[in-house]
């Protein structure tokens, strides 16, 4: 199979590592890709949202799949383009996507749906905002895409006003609603499923690290690491999670009209009255997939044309590898609010297998890599225990070096502490 995964980030990186590990797979492209990336697949010098160009691509090279990676050519609507041209592709529509582009519209369909999520509204002005509010802490959500920093959990008044300002006058995000929705609190989890348009099939369960801070503090990220499985989430409770908030959301796209293929991602709270929907995404999660992909033992490929089809995926079940899987994201200084570029990256040639580098914000040419946004790269260790794959993962990360690089150096502390 000829393979293009559009996207140019660390779980791109991730997807073609899992590609290459398919028997099936016997060309592999990235559509842009990075200089990190271009050690593993051909990479081309075509936008991620160049709609047309990819198209054009797919017909050219007689691709047999795209995987579409990140959110804004879903939106966009890169599914439907490269369906109307006849070309397999693993991903949603445009229509399915929405749940994704506006968080507003997901809760409708939450609603509709069945699916448990918090208590909101949706609001277009300040006043309507703070009037709003149910009690503090509270939080402000941006309704379209915003690159994960659309999110405020404001404390008290002052700080809702701000994030309600920020959103709706000074217009961070440009136009746009906001939703303020009722604060949650419990562990987070990350389950995502490959659809076929019928039926979610779940993969194993994940936690990321979304702030920038040790302990949970500081600013919202992209994602500092992650790792998988989840201590306490069997597979028994992952069917019954999965029965609750993936499958209502397939049927619900099913009766629209809209089928839903590709990934459905669920970002859970796991409050005291149960599990809840914070938010969809209809991607793989980033860096989820750089530690959930490592333990896939059936073979990708398979699997992601299959989810590309009607009702494909039935029979299929997914395998996995036993070991815990541990993601360290290395951040450039400065990120998330003002990532500096082009700090020169030493070490790279010491993350070799069974170590997985996975290459996100990086320039330059294979050998010579500089920063060049704000996650740079990842490093993804199995172990036998969550301390064992720390250890590994982190001894990973003490070899990588560059000017103000930032690591948190407790992720998947908690799951060694389960354990
Ligand atoms: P979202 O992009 O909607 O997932 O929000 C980003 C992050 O903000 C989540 O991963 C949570 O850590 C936090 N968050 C979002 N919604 C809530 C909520 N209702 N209550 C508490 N935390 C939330
Ligand atoms: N890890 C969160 C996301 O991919 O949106």
């Amino acid at each position: 199979m000829k393979i293009l995964v559009v996207g140019s980030g660390g779980r791109e990186h991730a997807i073609i590592r899992a590609l290459l590990r398919s028997s099936l797979a016997t060309e592999l492209l990235c559509a842009p890709g990075n200089p990190g990336i271009a050690a593993d697949a051909e990479c081309l010098p075509i936008g991620a949202e160049a709609i047309d160009q990819i198209v054009a691509l797919a017909s050219e090279r007689e691709l047999d799949l795209v995987v579409v990676g990140p959110e804004a050519p879903l939106v966009g609507g890169l599914v439907d383009a490269l369906s109307a041209a006849g070309i397999a592709v693993f991903g949603p529509v445009a229509a399915a996507a929405r749940l994704e582009g506006s968080k507003a519209y997901a809760k409708e369909v939450m609603e509709a749906a069945g699916v448990p999520t918090g208590g909101w509204n949706t609001v277009e002005n300040v006043e309507d905002g703070l009037a709003a509010v149910r009690g503090y802490p509270t939080v402000i959500k941006f309704d379209g895409l915003a690159a994960g920093k659309g999110v405020v959990i404001a404390a008290d008044e002052a700080a809702a006003r701000a994030a309600l300002e920020e959103f709706l006058v000074e217009r961070r995000f440009g136009e746009g609603q906001v939703v303020v929705e009722e604060f949650l609190e419990g562990e987070e989890l990350s389950l995502l499923a490959l659809c076929d348009g019928e039926r979610a099939v779940p993969m194993a369960p994940a936690q990321d690290y979304k702030r920038i801070f040790d302990g949970d503090l500081g600013p919202n990220t992209g994602g500092m690491g992650s790792y998988c499985p989840v201590p306490g989430i069997d597979a028994a409770r992952v069917a019954e999670l999965s029965a609750l908030v993936h499958q209502p959301i397939v049927d619900y796209f099913a009766a629209a009209g809209t089928p839903f293929h590709g990934v459905l991602y669920a970002g859970l709270m796991m409050t005291a009255d149960g599990p809840k929907v914070l938010e969809y995404n209809t991607r793989f999660g980033d860096p989820e997939t750089q530690a959930v992909l490592p333990r896939l033992r059936s073979d990708l490929a398979d699997l992601l044309l299959a989810a590309s089809k009607h009702g494909g995926l039935a029979g299929r079940e997914l395998q996995w590898d036993p070991r815990w899987a541990v993601t360290v994201v290395i951040a450039s200084a400065g990120y998330p609010d003002s990532p500096r570029v082009g700090d020169a990256i030493s070490g790279l040639e010491k993350i070799t297998d069974p170590l997985e580098l996975t290459c996100a914000g990086v320039a330059g040419d294979d050998g010579n890599l500089v920063t060049a946004g704000g996650r740079v790269v990842n490093i993804t260790a199995l172990g036998e225990t969550p301390a064992a794959a720390r250890a590994a993962a982190y001894a990973g990360v003490e070899s990588v070096d560059f000017k103000g690089k930032q690591t948190r150096t407790d992720i998947a502390l908690r799951a060694e502490e389960a354990n």
